[in-house]
């Protein structure tokens, strides 16, 4: 069985992520979204809640396809051997990605080389999309509803009192 994980920080999860998510479950047999538990990040939702907004968001995609949300602290190569995961995607959204990509995917190797990074292009329409950007136009009162789905624009509306 081939098992994916596709990790981030998904603070929070946006359609960007969710178009890669669902063009992910169509390769594996089974999809691990895996939130990685960085308080370096100083993530606005707690694991909790990004677990929770991740579950619901990849419940409401109009495919249906085997994928379970985990959460994870520590090395991303040890998370993918403790879930038996055989491969890794990451999205790439502009060149500007690709120099962190490297690194880490070269890092990745060299800590774990039995395991394989796939990446996978996003969709033109979501190549300016990041958590950061949504995060800060939901905080000056914008409309965040064509980046992130309902469910998500609410509790960044909660979040920042709006
Ligand atoms: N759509 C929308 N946004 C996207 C995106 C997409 N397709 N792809 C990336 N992004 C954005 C994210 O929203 C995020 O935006 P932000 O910085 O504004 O929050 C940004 O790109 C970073 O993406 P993310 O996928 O969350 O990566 P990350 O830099 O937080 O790294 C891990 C996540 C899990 C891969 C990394 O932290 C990790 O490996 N951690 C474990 C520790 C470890 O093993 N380190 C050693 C590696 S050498």
């Amino acid at each position: 069985m081939r098992v994916g994980v596709y990790p981030g920080t998904f603070d929070p999860v946006t359609w960007g992520h969710l178009d890669i998510i669902q063009r992910a479950g169509r390769l594996v047999d089974h999809l691990i979204v895996s939130i990685a538990d960085n308080p370096k990040k100083n993530p606005l939702f707690t694991v909790e809640q990004r677990v929770e907004l991740l579950q619901k968001s990849i419940a409401g995609l109009n495919e249906s396809f085997s994928w379970s949300v985990l959460s994870f602290s520590g090395l991303l190569v040890d998370h993918a051997h403790e879930i038996k995961a055989n491969v890794m995607i990451r999205g790439l959204r502009a060149v500007s990605d690709f120099d962190y990509e490297f690194q880490i995917t070269n890092a990745n190797y060299c800590l774990a080389d039995d395991l394989e990074t796939i990446f996978l292009m996003a969709r033109d329409k979501y190549h300016f999309v990041s958590s950061s950007l949504v995060k800060e136009i939901a905080s000056f009162k914008g409309d965040v509803g064509k980046f992130v789905p309902d469910g998500v624009a609410q509790e960044l509306m909660k979040k920042f009192n709006i």
